[in-house]
This record gives structure tokens, C-alpha cells and sequence, in this order.
């Protein structure tokens, strides 16, 4: 990755491993809880590490379609940041765009689509200075139909360059409807021109996979699987969590760049109560190092007990992931299949499809036994069906 020091650690000028109190206040690092990695300003395990890189060299290579999934906060969009610069620097036109703004274009698919161009064109300029979309999506967005403006915005661009086009394409299934299913439809219709009059790879980046869209299109009135308006995807790949590994690199930096320890318990409370889901590790370290005030003492070794301290004050705090994990319990679907995970009741009347479904959001562990996927989690999951059930002694 770009910017990386020696041994994947990032090279970050001023700051020094153990020295203690020789951090310059504006070259601090410090855990992030809000949005990608900065590898210049944030504590981070590098972004591609985390993927097989090598298979998603390969498909970008081998000209593919792919998808890339996972829950909401585990560094896809980390990830796909750091492949864009990778990309660049291997001889791509890499541009990657964050659709969810044509989310509330709804099924007005002539909204999404010039919400889709407009992005594109300003990732072009600001990562590449490629001012070609700029200069032409407006007037093509004037002389074609919307259901097909993408695709010929996106064939004269590669035309207009010989270097293979890359996209990066995140938060898709933020999109609704007809328009979800007019950029798969354009994107699967273009794809026989590339590499030269089509981008040469596009991965499509959510929190599900294509093939499991059941989109619901207004204009047909009937539900359409992703899989169907999108046959050209390759392959889907998957971000997980930290490993166990991971979560101990990433304390670590805290430690080797101010010389805080965490005692041994702590890390093993860190990595037993969030096992590596990433959010939450950046949350409860950052709980525990940066607002507790006895935790910014860096002479004190951080200990299980404030660890466990930091957990019970994100809960309370609802912290944004939090409480929306807590508000999709609200779904009769959610409840039908954590509810008897926690009570341990014998009858589980959820269906396969529910299951897939909390699966995705990040609730529910992938692998057997079916449970929730880690000890926040069923805290948060637990606290709050007690808060939504019926009280009978409430008259
Ligand atoms: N490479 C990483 N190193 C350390 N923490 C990370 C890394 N990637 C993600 N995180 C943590 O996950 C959070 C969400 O990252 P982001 O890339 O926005 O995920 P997503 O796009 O999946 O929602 C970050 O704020 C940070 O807490
Ligand atoms: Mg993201």
C-alpha cells in the first residue's frame, strides 16, 4: 500500500515507536471509529492485507466483474481506496464512487443515473485528473434515455483513453428499484465492449451479494433477482473480521507509539468481546485511550477492567453502529431470528431467507452453531428486546 513503512507498518513522519511523550500533538494517531482508515492519521492494519490480494490482481487482470460484501463497518471501503491507489500505481485509470447519494432519487431512474455520472466524474477529477466525464455527462445525460446513458457515459470514457478503466463502484445496494436494476442492466449490456469501449473490471461493493438482490422494480411490478439482471459477475468476495492476530497488531501500534501498555487480560477481554469485528475494536480502544480520562494517562497500562468500563459506555452511548444494529430489531425478521438465539428457546420459526438476511447486516455469525456474532453484539441485541417487549404490568 501506498505510504507504507517497513514490515506493512505505516510510515507516519514524527511519530516513534515506544518513546514516550515524543508525539507531536497534530501527529498523534489515534483509533478511528468514524469512516475509512487514513494510515497517516489512524492506528490501521493495512487495508490490503485484509483481501486476497493476489486473486483480486487476477480478476482485475483477467477482466472480471466482481463483488466484494460484507457488513456495514468492516473496511470495505478502506479496502477498496487503498486497491484504488494500488491500481493507479500499477498502470490502471482507477476511479472509485460512492452511489448512495442516488439513493433518494428512488426509482426516478433519470435522478439516479445523473447522480451515478456526477460522482463518477468528480472521483475522475479529484483522483485522476480526468476532466473527461466532467465535460460531457451533463449533454449526454440530455440526448439519451436514462437507461442507457451510463452505458454510453462509460463507453466513450474508455474510448477516450487507452489505459484500462477500472471502477470501483460502492454502496450499491444502497440503490433502490429500477434504478439498482438499470445500472446492473447497463453494466452487464456494456460489458462485451471492454477492455477498450467498456471499463475493464468493475467491482460492485455492499453489504450483499448481487446474486442474493431480490429487487422489487416499480415500472414491472415484480421482484427480479440480482443474479438475473447481473450474469457477469465472476465471482464474490468477502471481508471478515480481524483475526485474533490483527486486533493484538493493532493495540499494538497504540502501545509501540505512545508506550501505553494493555495489560495481557485486556487484550484477551478486547478480542473475546468484539472477536475482531473492526468497528468495535477501534471503538472500545478508542473508549478506553482517548475519552476515559484515566486511560489517557499513558504511564497506566490499560487493564480488562477498563476495557470492560469502555464496552458498558458504548452501549449506553447507542454509538451510531450500535444504534443501528439495535434498530433493525425493529424487523419482525431480525427478531424471529436472534430472539430464540438468546432466550435459547427449542423453536426457531425463522426461515433461511431471515437468516441470510441478519447474516448480512453483520448480526448473526456466518458459520455454525447460529449465533449472534460476538459478545457486543448479544448485549446490545439482549438490552434492547427487553426495552421493545410488552410489558404486562404496565397498566
Ligand atoms: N484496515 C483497518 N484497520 C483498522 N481499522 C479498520 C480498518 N478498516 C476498517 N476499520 C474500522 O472499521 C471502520 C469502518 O471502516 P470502513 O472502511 O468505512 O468500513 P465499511 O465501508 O465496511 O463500512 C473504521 O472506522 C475503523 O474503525
Ligand atoms: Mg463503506
Amino acid at each position: 500500500m501506498a505510504g507504507d513503512g517497513p514490515g506493512g507498518r505505516p510510515a507516519v513522519p514524527g511519530v516513534r515507536d515506544g518513546r514516550l511523550g515524543l508525539e507531536a500533538p497534530g501527529l498523534m494517531r489515534f483509533f478511528n471509529t468514524t469512516g475509512p482508515v487514513v494510515a497517516a492519521d489512524h492506528y490501521c492494519i493495512p487495508p490490503l492485507t485484509r483481501l486476497d490480494l493476489d486473486e483480486l490482481l487476477r480478476l482485475v487482470r483477467d477482466k472480471r466483474y466482481f463483488v466484494l460484501h460484507a457488513p456495514r463497518q468492516t473496511g470495505k471501503t478502506s479496502a477498496l481506496l487503498a486497491l484504488r491507489d494500488r491500481l493507479n500505481a500499477d498502470g490502471y485509470r482507477c476511479v472509485y464512487v460512492n452511489v448512495e447519494v442516488a439513493q433518494t432519487a428512488r426509482e426516478d431512474v433519470g435522478q439516479a443515473m445523473r447522480a451515478v455520472l456526477g460522482r463518477l466524474a468528480s472521483g475522475a477529477r479529484m483522483t485522476l485528473g480526468d476532466e473527461f466525464m466532467e465535460g460531457v455527462y451533463r449533454d449526454l445525460a440530455a440526448r439519451y434515455v436514462p437507461h442507457e446513458v451510463l452505458l454510453e457515459a462509460l463507453a466513450r470514457w474508455a474510448e477516450a483513453d487507452p489505459k484500462p478503466l477500472v471502477l470501483l463502484i460502492d454502496e450499491i445496494d444502497m440503490l433502490i428499484g429500477d434504478s439498482l436494476l438499470s445500472v446492473l442492466r447497463q453494466l452487464r449490456t456494456g460489458y462485451h465492449q471492454r477492455p477498450h469501449g467498456f471499463p475493464q473490471s468493475v467491482v460492485l461493493c455492499g453489504v450483499r451479494d448481487v446474486r442474493d438482490y431480490r429487487i422489487h422494480s416499480g415500472s414491472a411490478n415484480a421482484v427480479i433477482a440480482g443474479g438475473s439482471a447481473f450474469n457477469v459477475k465472476a465471482e464474490s468476495l468477502r471481508l471478515g473480521d480481524f483475526s485474533r492476530d490483527e486486533v493484538l497488531a493493532l493495540v499494538g501500534q497504540h502501545t509501540a507509539e505512545t508506550g501505553q501498555a494493555f495489560t495481557a487480560e485486556a487484550l484477551e477481554t478486547t478480542w473475546s468481546r468484539t472477536l475482531g469485528q473492526p468497528w468495535l475494536v477501534n471503538a472500545l480502544a478508542y473508549d478506553a485511550c482517548f475519552r476515559d480520562k484515566r486511560g489517557r494517562d499513558r504511564s497506566r497500562p490499560v487493564d480488562a477492567g477498563a476495557v470492560l468500563a469502555s464496552q458498558e459506555r458504548l452501549i449506553l452511548r447507542r454509538e451510531t453502529h450500535l444504534g443501528y444494529l439495535a434498530d433493525t430489531l425493529r424487523e419482525d425478521r431480525v427478531q424471529r431470528v436472534v430472539e430464540p438465539l438468546l432466550s435459547r428457546a427449542e423453536t426457531r420459526t425463522f426461515t433461511g431467507r431471515d437468516l441470510e438476511y441478519v447474516r448480512d447486516l453483520g448480526l448473526v455469525a456466518r458459520d455454525r452453531p447460529i449465533r449472534v456474532a460476538n459478545a457486543i453484539y448479544a448485549e446490545v441485541v439482549s438490552r434492547e428486546l427487553s426495552a421493545l417487549a410488552p410489558r404486562a404490568d404496565w397498566s
